[in-house]
């Protein structure tokens, strides 16, 4: 599959997709939209796919947000609908079972911070800037920005954020932890990297789970999210990857999973 608006590179299991309209800060429009959509399917049904990083083009940005001309023309309809198509696609992205790592190498702007917070984990270099400027254009986020950013960094400095539209850099992103780490700029690729094959050494069963209850929690209550974390460790431990990842802590050797 090609893509018009993404880069594409597998190796060895790690997908590595990179947002590629670096004339515009590699904003969010319907095409590019449309792609990451289309790479969220592969990356759920293509088994050569075991993980993923997402970056954007260029030294200036990870994506500046939406597409402010594409925006800029929008009815009350189709306003809405593009906000529930992009909703869907960073949705899906979230719910992947496969670790998803924003690599975030500049301005991750509204719908960029909001992909960035639709990953599993973000890895931000020094020069990376965030914010949701979308009330300086008299909207709201459209990309899940006031779901998630409150989960991520709490209910005051996530409000704080979005009335202001005010931009942090790196180091506070870090320090409110809506990044993981702050890292230099020629070591972003290679310690998301480092990171996703690090995941990928793990049971990948296990893996998946973890990211799955982590899913379940947000929108269960937590009676519900324990009972679900117990049903699914038990079912862990039927398996084969339970098996040899037991035997081989017992043996003193590296365990060798199937995925089974
Ligand atoms: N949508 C469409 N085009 C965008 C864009 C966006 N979100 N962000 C940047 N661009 C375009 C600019 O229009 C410019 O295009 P041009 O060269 O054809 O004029 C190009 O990308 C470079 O941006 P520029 O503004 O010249 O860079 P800068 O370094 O002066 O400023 C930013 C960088 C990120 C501060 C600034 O581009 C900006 O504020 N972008 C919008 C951020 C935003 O509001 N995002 C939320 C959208 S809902």
């Amino acid at each position: 599959m090609s893509y018009h608006t993404l880069l594409f590179d597998l190796r060895d299991g790690v997908a590595t997709v990179t947002i590629n309209r670096p004339d515009k800060l590699n904003a969010l429009n319907a095409t590019v939209i449309a792609e990451l959509g289309a790479f969220t399917d592969r990356l759920v049904d293509d088994s050569a796919i075991r993980a993923a990083i997402l970056t954007g083009a260029g030294p200036k940005a990870f994506v500046a947000g939406a597409d402010i001309t594409e925006l800029a023309a929008c009815d009350v309809e189709q306003a809405t609908r593009m906000s529930r198509i992009g909703s869907e696609v960073f949705r899906r992205l979230e719910r992947s079972v496969k670790p998803v790592i924003a690599a975030v190498n500049g301005f991750a702007l509204g719908g960029g911070c909001e992909l960035a917070m639709a990953c599993h984990v973000r890895i931000a270099s020094e020069n990376a800037k965030f914010g949701q400027p979308e009330v300086k254009l008299g909207t709201c986020p459209g990309y899940g920005g006031t779901v998630r950013l409150p989960r991520l960094v709490g209910r005051g400095r996530a409000i704080e954020l979005l009335t202001t539209g005010a931009m942090i850099d790196a180091q506070e992103a870090w320090r409110i932890g809506l990044v993981n780490r702050v890292v230099p700029a020629d070591q972003l690729l290679p310690q998301a990297e480092t990171l996703a094959r690090l995941m990928l050494e793990q049971g990948p069963l296990a893996v998946a789970a973890c990211l799955e209850m982590v899913d379940a929690q947000a929108h269960l209550g937590s009676d519900d999210a324990l009972a679900l974390e117990s049903q699914v460790f038990g079912g862990l431990a039927g398996t084969g990857d339970f098996r040899e990842g037991t035997k081989a802590f017992l043996e003193k050797r590296k365990a060798a999973f199937s995925g089974r």
